[in-house]
């Protein structure tokens, strides 16, 4: 067996895929279906929404391979790493996953296969033992009666401190809330030669035994209030670590020998020049990776969320080779060296490695200009006694504010000299400076602002052809006024003399994209011409911008085809419209982005075009989208295009430029256009228009989708018109008469339904009337029916007209909360409004409220409500005494 990393991951994806489970791919690090997760932290993540039965799978049985973070969060080894001989940041994550098609036995049963079976991973089984969670009878028999293993070999893990019964480590949550269940752990024994106490003993395992797999039994969904309600079918979610089952097979103690990791560490040896070994390179190998895979996934170092994450790890690794001696930026360097151990792992070529340096060279080129500083100042203060047992709030504050020292230092660095830290007294003023500093920095100029700027620069669009180009920086905006520079975090505006980004206008949006240099980043979020300047609105995401800097310009490539392709899009469309209504249509504008166009339009009286003028025009743009015609662009004098092509152009300005471009799409169109348009009107695809409606008088507007949108719209109208289908047991054909029936015998059902529920309502009040008469007590508490829940004000409205000296009380239930309704017969207004009783009922009930004097009504919660009934009944009862 071929026992490199790679070829052991295939083979459990191979196992389970010959026992019938689909292998999928591996999920993004940034999970998309859970925001209580930074990073992806199992390989569950991904099948959240299965386990909670919101989601139908299409795979009941699958398995993966996952890259996992465990940095932050309820599952976090970051301190951890480099430490022991199995902890990482990042590691890959191999599971077999069940939705309801089996649980523990075939869990158990298909794990022992692969781990001991000869043809797979061939363990020896003496060398595994498991832990079982303390309840789980049924995992702890099949481990014991079905799987033979001695008893001495099968522990039962539960609360130390048995208190709780979900409190143990035998007992698996993705996080504070989520899918969760029992779990049986298999550990591996290194053998007598390595420290290590049995597994579920509290002084922990050591070296000796490493669990290598873990067995979920998913049962329940946590939620916030520590309920938890049971899944609607038990199922299963393993999780083994690949590095940690690469050890055991590659017969290495620890995960750092395994051949990903000594590769690593050889190289950075070699290219730091570093001839011993020890766990300070363990961290800086481990970190590293994870850097690299954090950043690929676009995420930047920052101080919040993820970036934040990426910062600290960045930052620990520097710690780590201070320690080592090496007090300068490198790991920059090592990332080109380091780039194929990777790239070959991860089979993933198209990597901008030279992004992935330059954050990090600029990561660590901040640490040395600037952390470096406050780092001495700390350490002096340590080593001169001026900070002895305890480092107060106040200077830790100075630390970090004057020095941009970040907590994580300086509490790494007090513990590492066992010095206390007084956080809180720290923390305050450091989150009122946050949040004042954030106030300033999220402002980007508004419209208005825009109309009040002193820019004077000229900025040239050179963006036709080219996305990437070199310009300069004229202006800097930072909260509306001119800078010299705009820093890390901060909203601003660059305005350059040339751009490749176009500015917002004749109805197609503005660009987005990049703004590099070797020291900085801003994300371009949207473009706009103000008078002769083009502004850049977006954000620097590391580094900063200073004025007549030197910058590359990257637009969004993808974002900028889907917007030319919906531009022409609306030139076919403005023309098959003209073509087809024949009468004079005017243009009103239009609105052309990546995802959709809008167009708007006048023709005659503002009559939408029926289905069949819709279906017409529909057909006619595709007709010109397959045949492909070639789209051209030229610039020409205005009076050759009066004078010469006029007959073909429709002129909507006043005024026009002395030299107008025009945009020819050959044999239908020729206009007066600025925006950007693609080369063939086949790059669009299919036009799909998703609606029409009126926007104003007379004006029609059409919206419409093109290229993938459209095709994902037309695929979405044929899922609803098969789930149609099915629910009405119909075919197309038959679909239209058959939901007509239907409605015409709903609408006779629901008149019927009417007539006698209102019948029947005469009867009830009636009937109430007169029990209620017969009562001796002055306050009437009655509970109303689902069936004439919606009728209570019309009831209490009847009962209070008819009955005399009687304060009615009438609630339904709603949900989890009660509906209720007070009313006051006429008699009685002069002891009590019903106004005073709402008010308290409001007070009590976290309700709300209001109405008449004489009739209330409000919503309040059903728990509270029946203690108030009691309270309010006194109330009321002195009040009329
Ligand atoms: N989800 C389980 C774990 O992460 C398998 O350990």
């Amino acid at each position: 067996m071929d026992k490199s990393t790679k070829s052991i991951k295939n083979m459990f994806l191979n196992f389970f895929k010959k026992e019938n489970h689909k292998v999928l791919d591996s999920s993004s690090i940034i999970p998309t279906n859970d925001s209580s997760l930074l990073f992806t932290n199992a390989g569950m993540n991904q099948f959240k929404d299965i386990y909670l039965d919101i989601e139908k799978p299409i795979y009941e049985k699958v398995c993966t391979s996952q890259y996992c973070l465990r940095i932050g969060g309820k599952h976090n080894d970051l301190d951890t790493v480099g430490f022991t001989n199995r902890h990482h940041t990042l590691f890959e994550m191999l599971g077999n996953f069940s939705f309801g098609a089996y649980f523990k036995y075939e869990a158990i049963m298909l794990a022992w296969k692969l781990l001991t079976s000869e043809s797979w991973f061939n363990i020896q089984k003496a060398k595994l033992l498991v832990t079982v969670y303390y309840l789980d009878r049924e995992a702890y028999d099949i481990w014991t009666k079905d799987i033979g293993m001695p008893k001495e070999k099968v522990i039962l893990v539960g609360d130390k401190n048995k208190k709780e019964p979900y409190v143990s480590d035998n007992f698996w949550c993705m996080g504070e809330v989520g899918p969760c269940g029992p779990c049986s752990e298999i550990f591996y024994d290194y053998g007598k030669h390595l420290f290590g106490y049995l597994p579920g003993d509290e002084k922990g395992c050591g070296y000796r035994y490493v669990e290598v797999w873990n067995l979920v039994f998913m049962q329940y969904n946590r939620q916030y209030n520590n309920l938890m309600t049971p899944l609607a079918k038990p199922s299963v979610d393993t999780g083994m670590g690949l590095e940690r089952i690469s050890a055991v097979l590659q017969n290495v103690d620890s995960t750092f020998k395994t051949d990903i990791f000594s590769k690593t560490i050889a190289i950075v040896k070699k290219e730091l020049n570093i001839n011993y070994l020890n766990d300070y390179l363990y961290v800086i190998a481990d970190h590293i990776r994870t850097c690299f895979y954090i950043i690929k996934n676009g995420i930047y170092p920052s101080n919040e969320g993820r970036g934040y994450v990426l910062r600290r790890v960045i930052r620990r690794m520097i710690r780590h080779l201070n320690l080592l001696g090496i007090e300068k930026a490198c790991i920059y360097r090592l990332i080109y060296e380091l780039k194929d151990v990777y790239i070959d792992y991860i089979e993933e070529k198209a990597i901008n490695i030279k992004h992935i340096e330059t954050i990090i060279l600029y990561e660590e080129a901040r640490f040395y200009n600037t952390i470096k500083k406050g780092l001495e100042v700390l350490l002096n203060k340590i080593n001169k006694k001026e900070v002895k047992e305890e480092l107060d709030g106040k200077t830790a504050f100075f630390l970090y504010d004057t020095y941009g020292l970040p907590i994580d230092f300086i509490v790494e660095i007090c513990n590492e000299k066992d010095i206390k830290i007084d956080i809180d007294s720290f923390i305050k003023p450091m989150e009122l400076q946050k949040s004042l500093s954030r106030k300033d920095s999220l402002i980007s100029p508004s419209e208005k602002a825009r109309e009040e700027l002193d820019i004077k620069a000229t900025s040239i669009f050179v963006g036709y052809n080219k996305l990437e180009y070199i310009a300069f920086i004229k202006e800097l905006l930072f909260n509306n006024n001119k800078v010299n520079t705009i820093y890390e975090g901060q909203y601003g505006v660059l305005v350059l003399n040339k751009t490749s980004f176009y500015p917002e206008t004749g109805g197609q949006v503005g660009d987005i994209g990049e703004i590099k240099t070797i020291k900085g980043l801003f994300k371009v979020t949207n473009t706009k011409n103000y008078n002769k300047a083009i502004l850049h609105f977006g954000r620097v995401m590391y580094g900063f911008f200073r004025l007549k800097e030197a910058v590359i310009i990257n637009v969004d490539a993808e974002y900028r085809k889907a917007i030319k392709v919906n531009h022409s899009a609306v030139h076919i469309l403005n023309k098959v419209l003209c073509s087809y209504i024949k009468k004079k249509l005017i243009q009103k504008g239009s609105y052309i982005t990546a995802n959709h166009i809008r167009f708007d339009f006048i023709c005659g009286k503002g009559k939408l075009l029926n289905n069949e003028e819709a279906k017409i025009i529909e057909e006619e743009v595709n007709e010109q989208i397959i045949n492909n015609m070639l789209i051209v662009t030229k610039l020409l004098s205005f009076a050759d295009v009066k004078e010469n092509i006029k007959d073909n152009i429709i002129f909507i300005q006043r005024e026009y430029e002395a030299i107008v471009r025009i945009v020819n799409i050959f044999g239908l169109s020729i206009e007066l256009c600025k925006g950007t348009h693609t080369n063939r009107t086949g790059d669009i695809g299919l036009l799909s228009i998703a609606s029409q409606y009126s926007i104003a008088k007379n004006i029609i507007r059409i919206e419409a989708v093109t290229g993938r949108a459209s095709i994902a719209f037309v695929f979405s109208n044929k899922a609803i018109l098969k789930k149609l289908k099915e629910v009405t047991n119909s075919n197309e054909y038959k679909l239209c008469d058959h939901l007509t029936h239907i409605k015409a015998e709903y609408n006779k059902l629901e008149r019927e339904v009417k007539y006698i529920r209102n019948t029947h309502l005469a009867f009830y009040i009636e009937s109430l009337i007169k029990e209620l008469k017969a009562y001796n007590d002055n306050i009437i508490i009655k509970t109303i029916g689902s069936f004439y829940s919606s009728f209570l004000y019309l009831i209490a409205k009847c009962l209070i007209d008819n009955l005399r000296a009687k304060v009615i009380i009438l609630n339904t239930k709603h949900g989890n909360n009660v509906r209720f309704i007070i009313g006051i017969t006429e008699d009685l207004l002069c002891y009590i409004k019903a106004k005073d009783i709402i008010d308290y009922f409001i007070v009590n009930l976290k309700g709300k409220g209001g109405g008449s004097l004489k009739l209330v009504q409000g919503v309040g919660e059903f728990i509270l409500f029946k203690k108030e009934i009691e309270a309010i009944s006194n109330l009321i009862l002195n009040n009329i005494r």
